[in-house]
């Protein structure tokens, strides 16, 4: 392991660690930009680091990014970019409970290798009925086995054959029969059924759907050769997608400590909310509001606890001790730190209240090594250095604005004087809050009209793909291990000292003094 031995008496004294950093700071208290890490020697390359963190006791992501719950935010789309790249996307709740099912189902069905539980079609319906679900559904893809009421397979039937020109046609007339269909029975797969699959590929060049029958001829699932393919390569890649036990991407879904028409916490809705989630496939469920340390989140915290022994549960948002201690104890697997540092964030200027994110997670940092729980840096991070300043003191980040110009966002892309944007709004906005998350400010929806909008709607300008940032993310988190010689985040953690900075040193840290041509990549 990294030691600190190379440090000196005099590098002591004016780099700290964070204890000593913090105390001594206490009179003030700071955010990203107020303080720098000291270098220290090292013997790691910034491509050997790894980034995994562990949330929660089965929850391990490969890159310690989640992007934000927010309606501008994460859809399936995000959720499913982030978790390919090994992070994690937040499914927003500015939705009803049915729509944030379906969303999880996309992120859950994405690519895994073998689909347990293909969509079949029966012979008697008619190719406009196919075409129709693959519109409804929002399918994107058109090949389907076709099977009768037994689940017996009757033939496959090809995208090729699904078009709006064939759409009076019974799928019994256009389907490729039985005999014509390649299948490999469930006892053959054996302990690695991709490389089965993937061996099966090979030897049978141009087919690109294999299905897996029982003795009875009964489906039980489906490979297509793309996910193989995908799969396959992934698996030789640096930073792996997040995926559980049964090779599905990692989804999380947000929900909020919703009340009943009597201002109680509404455990009934709460829970069934939960439940479908759990059923769905979902990772962990996040209890996301404004203010974490009150009754109600608590009592959430601690329903959804009871009910769900095993189940990772994010909670938040906090910036005290007392807060993380009080959520940890209600049955939260990670805290989420952050009040008011968000981009789109008013809170600090309309209620006067939070703290400067750096300070914040020192102070709750403490407390979560108390109590043995996970740390979550929520908002104010706009650039990778950033992110290594927040991962010495929490387990990962939570990111809105950095991700709100990619294409993989809900939202158009809007066009100004030439340039491209797309929105990004506050959930604490008026439009965001009119739209449902009012109750996660602690606003009942109908009075959405007479209350102070906690956030703004803003635009961003329009990025490349979420693995184009995320790409630049890993690089610059990897650059700060090396320049602190940790291979891991929990060295990054042990070995961080800080150095307050001045006004000056802040504008010394940007580019100054020339003009640019270019920036970054
Ligand atoms: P960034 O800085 O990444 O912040 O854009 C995203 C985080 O900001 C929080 N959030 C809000 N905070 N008013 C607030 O005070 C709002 O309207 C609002 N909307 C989002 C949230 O924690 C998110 O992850």
């Amino acid at each position: 392991m990294a030691t600190l031995q190379h440090l000196s008496d005099l590098d002591a004294q004016f780099y700290q660690p964070a204890d000593a950093f913090f105390t001594e700071h206490r009179q003030v208290a700071l955010t990203y930009d107020d303080v720098s890490l000291a270098t220290l020697y090292s013997e790691i390359l910034p491509c050997d680091t790894q980034l995994d963190t562990t949330l929660a006791e089965g929850l391990q992501l490969n890159i310690p990014v989640i992007s934000a719950d927010m309606d501008t935010v994460t859809e399936s789309r995000m959720a499913i970019a982030m978790a390919l790249n090994g992070a994690l996307g937040l499914l927003h709740h500015n939705m009803s409970e049915k729509q944030q099912l379906s969303e999880v189902d996309r992120v859950k069905n994405h690519v895994h290798g073998l689909i347990r539980e293909p969509v079949k079609v029966a012979p008697e319906q008619l190719i406009g009925d196919v075409l129709d679900l693959i519109e409804k559904k929002k399918f994107a893809f058109s090949t389907f086995p076709v099977v009768d009421a037994s689940d017996r397979l009757l033939g496959l039937l090809s995208g090729h054959v699904v078009k709006p020109r064939y759409a009076k046609r019974k799928v019994a007339a256009a389907l490729t029969p039985r005999n014509q269909v390649q299948t490999i029975g469930v006892k053959e797969l054996g302990a690695n059924p991709i490389a089965r699959a993937d061996k099966f590929f090979n030897d049978h060049p141009g087919i690109h759907k294999l299905l897996v029958v029982d003795d009875e001829d009964r489906l039980h699932g489906l490979f297509t050769m793309s996910d193989v393919e995908r799969i396959t390569q992934e698996r030789a890649a640096q930073f792996k997608p997040a995926r559980d036990a049964r090779f599905r991407l990692l989804c999380g879904a947000s929900l909020s400590a919703t009340r009943n028409a009597f201002g109680e916490l509404d455990r009934g809705r709460i829970l069934t909310h939960v439940q479908g989630l759990v059923e769905h496939g979902v990772d962990v469920v996040a209890v996301s509001t404004a203010h974490g340390h009150t009754k109600g989140v608590g009592e959430a915290v601690r329903t959804i606890r009871d009910a769900c022994p095993t189940l990772p549960i994010f909670a938040g948002n906090v910036t005290s001790a007392a807060g993380v201690e009080f959520l940890a104890d209600a049955g939260a697997s990670a805290v989420k730190v952050g009040q008011g540092p968000g981009s789109i964030c008013t809170t600090r200027v309309v209620a006067g209240v939070g703290i400067p994110q750096l300070t914040a997670l020192y102070v709750a940092s403490r407390a979560a090594a108390r109590k043995r729980v996970a740390l979550i840096a929520d908002g104010g991070i706009t650039k990778s250095g950033d992110i290594v300043k927040a991962l010495t003191l929490a387990q990962a980040v939570i990111c809105g604005g950095l991700f709100a110009g990619c294409p993989e966002t809900p939202g158009q892309v809007l066009e100004i004087n030439g340039k491209l944007y797309k929105q990004y709004r506050g959930m604490g906005s008026l439009a965001a809050m009119k739209a449902g998350a009012a109750v996660r400010y602690g606003h009942s929806k109908t009075s959405v009209q007479k209350l102070a909008a906690e956030g703004v709607e803003a635009l961003k300008e329009a990025s490349g793909s979420v693995e184009s940032v995320l790409t630049q993310l890993i690089g610059g988190i990897q650059s700060g291990m090396g320049y602190l010689g940790a291979s891991n985040l929990s060295q990054l953690r042990e070995r961080a000292r800080y150095v307050r900075v001045s006004a000056a040193g802040v504008r010394e840290a940007g580019t100054h003094d020339v003009l640019e041509m270019k920036t970054g990549n």
